[in-house]
């Protein structure tokens, strides 16, 4: 690009802003050509650019306003205590499943203090059921080391994307992560796995109505059969919730991120799925969120 007066970071961000760049996203792009942190590029922000450097955010620039997500032209996005591989193979995880990987986490704590001696010597079991870029998968084996971790996810483009997510791990966490490749609680059947102690899920949970409303960012670049349930938005939570007794030990808890319209009608198919106790946690901005539910055998 032919400029007469070379650019600076700072002039880059102004101009990246007038173009229609949210400044926190205009300043992630400058962290991505430079290699810097933004903290760290702050006290050089009047260093020009070099031109390789100019033609990449150039050509970032025009993605992004083209509608191309943040989290795809940088390939990368940090969830909880990672850095996860993200791309169209499968859905951009979403800041409120940080929340549900807390509240399985406290789950599992939970668990640990109501265990006998026995039981604390084993290591904690848990499914993630339909897990996309593995992103809850991932945290939950590396957040707590006393768990063996199943992966299950049925795209194989997502199953691929976990596969890449779980090689990035130290090796004391991936080697406790299985991926398999199946529907919802099949591949456990065809293992005979069970006595499961939490299984947490993040299914599709919207309607096709709905997810005509949501905005095309989200339509054009997350995979449809990652958010769309079918009719009701419950068709898969339904399965879920229904199995879950089958495949959790005695005491074992059952924790799905759900639709904000959907803790009513999931209460009641927890209820109905024989849980001992059910509870529906409200995310930070209150609306509920978190389906949680334990079941006795
Ligand atoms: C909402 S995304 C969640 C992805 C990831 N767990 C997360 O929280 O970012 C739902 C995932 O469930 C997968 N899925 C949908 N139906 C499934 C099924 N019957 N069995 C297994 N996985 C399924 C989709 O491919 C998708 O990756």
């Amino acid at each position: 690009m032919n400029r007469a007066i070379a650019p600076t970071w700072r002039s880059e961000l102004g101009t990246m802003t007038q173009r229609g760049i949210a400044m926190n996203e205009a300043r992630v792009l400058l962290e991505e050509v430079s290699g810097r942190r933004f903290a760290d590029l702050f006290a050089d922000l009047d260093d020009t650019l070099r031109d390789e450097q100019i033609d990449q955010l150039e050509s970032l620039v025009r993605e992004r306003l083209s509608g191309v997500p943040l989290q795809h032209l940088i390939g990368h996005w940090p969830f909880r205590e990672l850095e996860l591989t993200v791309d169209g193979r499968a859905l951009i995880p979403r800041p409120e499943t940080e929340e549900l990987v807390s509240v399985a986490l406290a789950q599992l704590e939970l668990a640990r203090k109501g265990a006998t001696a026995t039981d604390l010597l084993r290591r904690f079991r848990v499914v993630d059921l339909g897990s996309g870029s593995g992103a809850i998968a991932c945290s939950i084996a590396h957040e707590d080391t006393d768990t063996q971790v199943y992966a299950i996810e049925r795209s194989l483009g997502a199953l691929s994307l976990v596969a890449d997510n779980v090689a990035q791990l130290d090796a004391n966490v991936r080697t406790r992560i299985t991926v398999l490749e199946g529907d919802w609680y099949q591949p456990l059947r065809d293992r005979s796995i069970g006595e499961v102690d939490l299984i947490v899920a993040n299914p599709p949970y919207v309607t096709l109505e709905e997810w005509q409303q949501l905005d095309s960012v989200v339509r054009d670049h997350d995979p449809v059969e990652a958010l769309v349930a079918g009719q009701t938005g419950l068709e898969d939570l339904a399965v879920i919730i229904a199995e879950a007794p089958e495949f959790l030990r005695d005491g074992g808890s059952l924790v799905c991120e759900i639709g904000s319209t959907q803790g009513e009608a999931t209460r009641s198919l927890a209820t109905r799925a024989g849980a001992r106790t059910v509870e529906v946690k409200r995310d930070l901005s209150g609306r509920e969120r978190i389906l949680v539910a334990t079941f006795a055998s």
